[in-house]
């Protein structure tokens, strides 16, 4: 294979709002910023979780790779959404080899599909706290069919896809480059994309719970744009911060942004309410946000507000050199939140899980 030799995968998240690449290039678990780039997708193109226009999607892709001449065919890329399943279960305590033989048998009660439909993964977490003899075992299923349309993105344009991950588990992965975990401690990461916002809460590197909710930051931009009387176009722009934005009066603008983040907040708010209800000893002590929702000042502000917990939006290049005669750092600062996923994902090796 021509480019067999370098080590480090490109990064591709295909969001349901646009395409993201990053390219890293990594020494000694140093990293430093080797290519960044984000292409929009219509709204049509990804609908639901599903592939609308694959050829639209392949030419994003073909664009960046092409447009930043980015080095090397090998992809680390992710999914997400309701056809991927993500369990934490509780089995007898064995090996990883044993678990390997006996996976599909012990998946079966906790996964909705048919076995024959799905690709299954584990990842042993260890020994259950109150019950040695038990351990705690990450499972994760995504249906074939869904997989594999991914899988043909890149396929078609030229690419190899050699890591399918999943998308919260990147943004694990660049937070835990970028701050680490510290023992004890559990913290929320969450990302809240354009169509879907998933909630990942960890003690030290350990998931505790991991929830999708199917909602994101196109519902704001509905929101507005039904309340206000705007088009989608318009509505999307105040959204951004544009106030300025038909006939309507900013303050009024400020009222539905707040409304609408405020019932985002509360589907974050359930999760972490869930979490905390059922794990009494395990208290949340920060929440770390990423997506392109969280780049919006009132997200901050009202989760804090009515969690009463620290939120901090995640730099994903905080521990990543970042040359400034190549890269516009205001420009990196105002994409990070888009790019953690990416990021997570360029990071990644292959032969990972
Ligand atoms: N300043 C901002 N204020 C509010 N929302 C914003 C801001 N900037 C971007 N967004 C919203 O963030 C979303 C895009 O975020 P992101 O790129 O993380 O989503 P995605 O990965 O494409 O979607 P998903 O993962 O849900 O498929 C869009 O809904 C966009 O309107
Ligand atoms: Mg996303």
């Amino acid at each position: 294979m021509l480019f067999s030799t370098k080590k480090d995968l490109i990064g591709i998240d295909v969001g349901s709002s646009s395409v993201k690449l990053v390219r890293l290039r990594e020494s000694r678990g140093n990293y430093q910023l080797v290519n960044l780039g984000i292409l929009p997708l219509a709204a049509e193109t990804i609908v639901d979780n599903t592939i609308m226009d694959s050829s639209a999607i392949v030419e994003a892709i073909s664009n960046l790779i092409v447009g930043m001449k980015v080095q090397g065919k090998r992809v680390a890329t992710s999914v997400s959404g309701h056809s991927v399943i993500i369990r934490k279960i509780m089995l007898s305590i064995m090996t990883e080899e044993e678990l390997d033989a006996s996976i599909q048998w012990e998946a079966e009660q906790y996964i909705p599909f048919d076995l024959s439909e799905v690709n299954i993964d584990f990842q042993i977490l260890g020994p259950d706290a109150k019950d040695p003899s038990q351990m705690n075992v990450m499972l994760v299923a995504a249906k074939k069919d869904y997989v594999d349309d991914f899988v043909g993105l890149f396929s078609e344009a030229g690419l190899e896809p050699v890591v399918m991950d999943i998308d919260c588990f990147a943004v694990e992965n660049t937070f835990d480059v970028n701050y680490g975990f510290v023992e004890d401690e559990v913290v929320a990461l969450v990302n809240m994309g354009a169509s879907a916002i998933s909630v990942n809460i960890l003690k030290a590197d350990v998931s505790l719970f991991t929830r999708d909710i199917q909602a994101g930051g196109n519902i704001i931009r509905d929101e507005l744009q039904k309340r206000l009387g705007l088009s989608s176009e318009e509505a999307e722009r105040a959204k951004l911060g544009e106030r300025n934005v038909g006939d309507v009066d900013p303050e009024t603008i400020d009222d539905v942004m707040v409304d609408a983040v405020g019932n985002l907040v509360q589907e974050v708010k359930r999760s972490l309410d869930f979490f905390s209800a059922t794990s009494a000893d395990d208290k949340i002590t920060k929440i770390y946000l990423t997506g392109g929702v969280s780049k919006s000042r009132q997200v901050c502000e009202v989760l804090e507000k009515s969690l009463g917990l620290k939120t901090e939006v995640i730099n994903p290049f905080r521990n990543v050199t970042v040359n400034e005669k190549e890269f516009d750092l205001e420009y990196l600062a105002a994409i990070g939140p888009m790019l953690s996923v990416a990021t997570g994902l360029a990071m990644r090796k292959v032969g990972d899980k």
